[in-house]
């Protein structure tokens, strides 16, 4: 038996600007999702799916985690024709949309695999294997929920939109974040929503290359105050990005509404993590005592949190 783990994330900065080689900013959460990989007789795989998961959430990414897994299982070149792997999925990483589920499944499934037939792949392979497990989520990933689920910490990522190697930078900042992470209950469709933005950037080009300007403008920003840990520039980003984000058409009602929320109760700033169009929203705090605060608003309204601490 092997067994792997990957770690979840949340994008603090440039989700879907990072499709289009423009830089974003992740962090891997201390939760992750935890692959077991038994071979046993008979011919195929199968899956046992015991993560924690918002209700609708497996339902709606049964076909896509279906097709992530034989991706990942055809990448490591691993014959099922002659033996049988029996997959368990559990780990404490909570599955929803902007959480990285889909990458932690992925780079677990890859480390198990990894394990279980002691390939003694590094973290470049595994994180190559996770990478086409994303495929099948995605379309066209950036590749940066699986780098952040593979090597963890704090990352700067570029992707390379030649073919060739991401940029990966792993960024410091002396203090540690607090965040909220507050859950929508909406499960979103990262390929439909890629595929939404990806049409108005063609029927719009003017004004998607100001957006973009404008973007990468932040994102240079963002990195600087993240390594001097300038919590109240780092809110201020956060909040300019989601207003990006809504110009691009990936927020919706309810993120827009977490985002006030948590910035009527003392966040230094707050936008959607992920994908959008519901998912998750995060907010950044200045101390305990606000986290809970945001956190208890939130809840309040009726939707899930998590308080949790990044950098
Ligand atoms: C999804 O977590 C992040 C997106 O930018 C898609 C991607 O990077 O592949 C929306």
């Amino acid at each position: 038996m092997g067994s792997g783990k990957g770690y979840g994330k949340t994008i603090l900065f440039g989700e879907h600007f990072v499709v289009y080689g423009l830089p974003a900013i992740a962090s891997a959460l201390g939760s992750y999702t935890t692959a077991e990989v038994k071979v046993v007789n008979g011919k195929g795989w199968e899956v046992i799916d015991l993560r924690p998961a918002t209700p609708d959430y497996k339902e709606k990414k049964y076909d896509e985690a279906m097709q992530s897994i034989k991706n990942v299982i055809e990448h490591m070149n691993i014959d099922v024709g002659c033996q049988k792997l029996e997959i368990t999925f559990s780990g404490d990483l909570f599955a929803a949309s902007g959480v990285g589920a889909s990458a932690a499944q992925a780079t677990s499934l890859a480390r198990a695999i990894n394990d279980s037939f002691t390939l003694m792949l590094d973290d470049e392979k595994i994180n190559e294997a996770a990478y086409e497990g994303e495929k099948a989520y995605h379309g066209t990933p950036s590749g940066i929920d699986n780098t952040a689920s593979t090597y963890g910490g704090l990352i700067w990522f570029v992707k390379n939109l030649n073919g060739g190697k991401n940029i990966m930078e792993v960024l410091q900042s002396p203090k540690k974040m607090l965040l909220v992470i507050a859950n929508s209950g909406i499960t979103a469709s990262t390929t439909e929503v890629v595929s939404d933005v990806r049409k108005l950037k063609k029927a719009f080009p003017e004004k998607f290359e100001k957006i973009f300007s404008d973007y990468k403008a932040l994102s240079k920003k963002a990195k600087e105050a993240l390594l001097k840990s300038d919590d109240v520039s780092i809110g201020k980003l956060m909040n300019k990005n989601h207003e990006l984000l809504q110009d691009i058409t990936v927020s919706n009602e309810i993120n827009d509404k977490l985002v006030e929320i948590a910035i009527n109760n003392g966040a230094l700033g707050a936008k959607l993590t992920g994908t959008g169009r519901g998912g998750l929203v995060i907010a950044l705090a200045r101390n305990e005592g606000i986290q809970e605060n945001i956190s208890k608003a939130i809840e309040m309204e009726g939707y899930e949190t998590w308080k949790t601490m990044i950098g």
